[in-house]
């Protein structure tokens, strides 16, 4: 592995911060917004800033390991991406590499396991491979589960869910009146996760740009105009804070 960097020697991390585990969120789901205006900011290209992202997915993986956080889902290329342009888009589909360069000995024994939810059929086969080996090395971790949406959209994942669930009923594996939601989730990328307790937004927008539409019915929003690259330890405190404060009352009084 090349660049080996130990995966706890970041200076803003481990034993400079503590948060106490009561209430912690079990499953977080992120959205990684404004790396393209972090870097236009500083008059350098788009993917500068997607380049500094990834510094910030690792901070945020080591502070969820951390955290004993059971599930992170973070946005990193939704299927209506494709509509970038070109450079754009290799150079965000060679960030995995990048990061599993950089990251993937030091996810192993921190026992993080590896999952992709969105369509890896039609990634670029240096992309999937990549990310496949990540997935082979790590099935069998019961740390961290570390999700990548990568080409991912919530609406496909919702249609994909159904065809099956309706290729059971006729192949007479699964009957009308067992489908319920539970069953239902079953069939989706997530399933045999808990949904996400908390959504997080970076960058300031508020919206879900198809993320998670059905996974994030009860889950709790918060939004920051702080934009990923600048994403931080505290500013992710800052979130989990604030979750232990909401009264979820799920539909209830
Ligand atoms: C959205 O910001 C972000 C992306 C499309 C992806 C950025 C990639 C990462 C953060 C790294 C992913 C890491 C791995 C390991 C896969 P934007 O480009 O829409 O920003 P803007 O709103 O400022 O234009």
């Amino acid at each position: 592995m090349s660049m080996k960097i130990p995966f706890f020697n970041n200076k803003q991390s481990v034993e400079s911060m503590h948060y106490p585990e009561e209430n912690t969120p079990e499953h977080i789901a992120i959205i990684m917004d404004g790396t393209g205006r972090w870097a236009e900011k500083r008059g350098m290209s788009r993917v500068y800033g997607h380049k500094e992202g990834v510094t910030t997915v690792i901070n945020i993986v080591k502070a969820a390991v951390k955290f004993n956080v059971k599930v992170l889902t973070l946005y990193a290329f939704s299927t209506e991406n494709w509509k970038r342009p070109n450079s754009e888009i290799e150079y965000i589909m060679g960030l995995p590499k990048k990061f599993l360069n950089m990251y993937l000995a030091d996810l192993i024994s921190n026992n993080v396991r590896i999952k992709v939810i969105g369509d890896m059929d039609h990634l670029p086969s240096s992309t999937r491979e990549t990310v496949q080996y990540a997935i082979d090395r790590t099935e069998n971790n019961e740390g961290l589960q570390l999700n990548f949406a990568l080409n991912y959209g919530g609406k496909q994942e919702i249609l994909n869910a159904m065809k099956e669930a309706i290729a059971d009923i006729n192949d007479a594996k699964l009957s009308l009146d067992q489908l319920d939601k539970q069953q239902f989730s079953r069939y989706l990328y997530t399933s045999g996760m808990t949904d996400p307790d908390l959504l997080i937004r970076t960058g300031g927008e508020k919206r879900l740009n198809n993320f998670l539409l059905w996974q994030l019915a009860y889950s709790e929003f918060w939004f920051t105009d702080v934009l990923w690259p600048d994403f931080s330890e505290r500013e992710f405190i800052k979130a989990l804070e604030e979750y232990k404060q909401r009264k979820r009352r799920f539909g209830g009084v």
